[in-house]
């Protein structure tokens, strides 16, 4: 069965589940598609986020990365920044694959939508591809905003539109048609792989999540395209 339906109303609290159900099938095999399907472009992703941050962020600074999965993100935060740095999933398999990679890594169960911090914990949160697949896109960016020290930097990395339209339709093909099928031979889970590139074609594009970032309270928002936009990183600042 695919995760969403296109139409299907769900509950928050069934997305949710069926999102974590979905990461646990195939988390033993997560990174490795992770790395084959993007060419190990995503580590190079994952690397800009932390290259971007690290200017915007104090010497000691203490960051929480959000749906961190496996702890790709976590672990180069961590090696880039110098900060304290705490990953955290709602997902256990995803969390024990990445506590077992980086021992020397804080991780911690818990839901995004309701962090189990206290407001203005962090100088900075990251999440990468992690907010698509949340039930509510602004209410994560509000969470992300509320343990945020005030001028505290959010990094958003998330799949996005390419903005190449030959580019856009070769894409399009490739996350279609080539990486269910690839995606769902190595995992056992061709409905996940299905979901992915649903689940981007429903995400708002640059500019829409740009805008809602202001919308949740965050100013000095800007965003760079990654590989012609197929993936973006946004980073924004509580404004007050
Ligand atoms: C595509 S993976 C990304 C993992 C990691 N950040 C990376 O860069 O590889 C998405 C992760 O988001 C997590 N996730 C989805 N919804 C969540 C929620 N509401 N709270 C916490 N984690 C969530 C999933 O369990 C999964 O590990």
């Amino acid at each position: 069965m695919g995760l969403t339906n296109p139409g299907q109303k769900i509950s928050p609290e069934d997305h949710a589940r069926r999102v974590r159900e979905m990461f646990a099938r195939i988390s033993k095999r997560y990174d490795l598609l992770n790395h084959l399907l993007s060419g190990n472009i995503d580590q190079r992703w994952r690397r800009v986020v932390t290259e971007k941050l690290r200017p915007l962020i104090p010497a000691n600074a203490d960051i929480l990365d959000v749906a961190c999965g496996t702890g790709d993100l976590t672990v180069a935060l961590f090696e880039n920044t110098g900060a304290r740095v705490i990953g955290i999933d709602f997902c256990r398999p995803m969390l024990e694959l990445g506590a077992r990679k980086y021992p020397q890594l804080s991780f911690v169960e818990g839901d995004a939508l309701q962090l189990p911090f206290a407001e203005a914990a962090f100088d900075a949160v990251t999440i990468g591809f992690g907010l698509r697949n949340l039930s509510g896109i602004k209410t994560g960016l509000k969470e992300l905003r509320r343990v945020l020290k005030p001028r505290g930097r959010a990094a958003i990395l998330e799949f996005s539109k390419p903005t190449v339209p030959g580019f856009r339709a070769l894409s399009g093909a490739y996350c279609n048609y080539l990486l269910p099928r690839i995606g769902g031979i190595i995992s056992g889970s061709r409905s996940a792989y299905r979901y992915l590139p649903d689940s981007v074609a429903r995400f708002p594009d640059q500019e829409a999540l740009a805008s809602l970032m202001r919308d949740v309270g965050f100013d000095d928002v800007a965003f760079q395209n990654l590989t012609g936009g197929i993936a973006a990183l946004h980073i924004g600042r509580r404004a007050r």
